[in-house]
């Protein structure tokens, strides 16, 4: 199966979903945007699992294209996936590695038996993709992807991330 399609304006951290996917770099230590508002709002028992991941099984960092989940702490989903997104490099970047975003948090949700899964736009802030490329190969990917998850539900932040989504979802449907 894929998974249904929907698209919400909004805040990620606000989200009731099984899961939530976190836009974050490899030290899973925390930063701005998504992975801040998750870490300020889901409070200290995620950075606390997100060292423990560290110790255990990314000693080096969660690899670009990656995925690893914790527990959501105070937020109001069950679990948190942690996934790392590549730094735009200007035309010619490696969509393979952005695409592998989507399909390892999806593999680690169907891991978990979440059947909700809440992303944002990865890569598309502080990393600096272009919006309408990484909606585009957001929808692609998901749509692709063969999973257990019955709802992929992208919570874009701003009218210009919802409409880049929307183009793609109301496209191929
Ligand atoms: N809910 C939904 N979307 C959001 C939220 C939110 N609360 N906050 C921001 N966005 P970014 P990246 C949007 O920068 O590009 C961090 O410092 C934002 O407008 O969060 O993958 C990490 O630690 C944009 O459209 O993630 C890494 O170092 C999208 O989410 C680095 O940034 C992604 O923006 C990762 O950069």
């Amino acid at each position: 199966m894929t998974p249904t399609i929907t698209l919400v304006r909004g805040d990620i951290t606000r989200q009731s979903a099984d899961a939530i996917v976190n836009a974050a770099n490899s030290s899973l230590l925390g930063g701005g945007g998504v992975d801040g508002a998750i870490h300020r709002r889901g409070g200290p028992e995620i950075l606390a699992a997100c060292r423990d991941l560290r110790a255990s099984r990314y000693g080096k960092g969660l690899p670009t294209g990656r995925a690893a989940a914790t527990t959501a702490g105070r937020l109001d989903a069950r679990w948190v996936i942690h996934t790392v997104g590549p730094v735009y490099q200007g035309p010619g970047s490696d969509a393979s590695l952005l695409a592998s975003c989507y399909r390892e948090s999806l593999r680690v949700a169907d891991e978990l038996g979440a059947r909700t899964v809440a992303f944002p736009a990865v890569s598309a802030g502080a990393y600096g993709w272009p919006m309408d490329d990484a909606a585009r190969i957001a929808v692609e990917t998901v749509r692709a992807t063969e999973t257990a998850v019955e709802e992929v539900r992208f919570v874009l932040f701003d009218e210009r991330a919802f409409t880049a989504f929307a183009a793609y979802v109301d496209a191929s449907r």
